[in-house]
């Protein structure tokens, strides 16, 4: 039987493009869905910082504003990276979660909440990015981000343990 080689070679190459197409989307979605997170840390960090008042309230301002200026790093390296992959950095916003009462402690809480879900989501997907090495900048560019990420989280649990 006459078997045409570069027919076959045509087929598992196509395959092969169209695994690594939708590898790619799957690591722009997911790197949108850390962004969308990325923007919401940003929100609440804005939005809440001059809320906060009491004697201690000034340092963990200006502790938080290092954290703010973390997380503005965090969104421009994922958004460099979604563009590099082909895909759109994503237009969505997740709505700023009301904090009531509205309290020192409720504040740098909520805070701790959203960066305890960075860590764990960063760790999942440096996790998914193990073995394929076409994307090993990216694995650590996101363990970099984790590492502040986990930092943060040390951060605020400092602040709220006399709680
Ligand atoms: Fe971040
Ligand atoms: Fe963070």
């Amino acid at each position: 039987m006459h078997i045409n080689q570069s027919r076959i070679e045509k087929f598992f190459a196509t395959v092969k493009a169209q695994e690594e197409t939708k590898k790619k989307e799957d690591v722009v979605a997911c790197l949108n869905d850390l962004l969308l997170d990325e923007y919401l840390q940003r929100d609440l960090y804005e939005s809440y910082a001059y809320l906060l008042f009491g004697p201690e309230a000034i340092a963990v301002q200006e502790h938080l504003q290092g954290h703010l200026d973390d997380e503005m790093d965090h969104i421009k390296i994922l958004q460099r990276y979604i563009v590099t992959l082909g895909g759109l950095p994503t237009l969505d916003r997740k709505p700023i979660t009301v904090i009531e009462p509205l309290e020192f402690y409720a504040i740098l809480e909520k805070d701790l909440e959203l960066e305890h879900t960075a860590v764990s989501k960063y760790s999942k997907a440096i996790a998914d990015l193990e073995g394929s090495t076409e994307f090993t900048a990216l694995k650590i560019d996101l363990e970099n981000i984790l590492a502040q990420e986990m930092e943060h989280v040390h951060d605020l649990v400092l602040w709220l343990k006399p709680y």
